[in-house]
């Protein structure tokens, strides 16, 4: 009984080390590419964000809309939001922004505030730059409104 353990367990140690060195990923192809799991991958490169343009069309009513613009070196932290030098309704006019809209100031348990919550302080949560890219794979999104027609 003992020995036929052994070998179960011999077997599986086996198969396992197979598994490590080949990284059979069984015909599936990760976005990491065919590398073991302690093995180094190079960074992909990085995107190219979209430069300025008008305000993206939203797909459905409650989606976060993306951001039309590059935000290289804007810095969201303790001591500022660079976000809200634009897009807090103090400064909205003049940089003629979208100003943050009121559910923004909702805490989390309904109160409104005077200015942004904290669990909306961090943008980029939520809101994300765009790049133009091939799609990972293939798809047939459609938005809530095409749907509905
Ligand atoms: C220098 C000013 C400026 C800064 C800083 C800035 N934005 Fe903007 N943002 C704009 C302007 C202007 C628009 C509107 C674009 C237009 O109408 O052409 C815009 C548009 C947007 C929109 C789209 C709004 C809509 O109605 O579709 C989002 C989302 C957004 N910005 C998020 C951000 C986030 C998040 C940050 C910080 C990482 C940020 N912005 C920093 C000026 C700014
Ligand atoms: C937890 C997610 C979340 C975070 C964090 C967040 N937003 Fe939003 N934002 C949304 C959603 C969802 C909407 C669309 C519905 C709405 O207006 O509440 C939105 C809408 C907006 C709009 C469009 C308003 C309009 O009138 O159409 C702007 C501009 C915006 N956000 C900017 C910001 C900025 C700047 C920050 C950071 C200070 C921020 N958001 C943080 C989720 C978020």
């Amino acid at each position: 009984m003992k020995k036929i353990g052994l070998a179960v367990a011999l077997l599986a140690a086996c198969s396992s080390l197979a598994w490590v060195a080949q990284a059979d990923t069984g015909g599936m192809k990760s976005l990491r590419g065919a590398k073991a799991l302690d093995e180094g991958t190079r960074a992909p490169a990085m995107y190219k964000f979209n430069k300025d343009e008008e305000p993206i069309k939203r797909n459905y009513v409650q989606q976060p809309p993306v951001i039309p613009h590059t935000i290289r070196g804007y810095r969201v932290d303790l001591n500022s939001n660079k976000c809200l030098s634009c897009h807090s309704w103090d400064n909205y006019k003049e940089s003629g922004a979208t100003k943050v809209s009121l559910t923004h100031f909702n805490t989390r348990g309904g109160h409104a505030l005077a200015d942004i919550s904290p669990r909306r302080y961090f943008c980029l949560q939520c809101h994300v730059p765009q790049a133009v890219t091939a799609p990972l794979i293939e798809n047939e999104y459609q938005s809530s409104t095409e749907i509905g027609r």
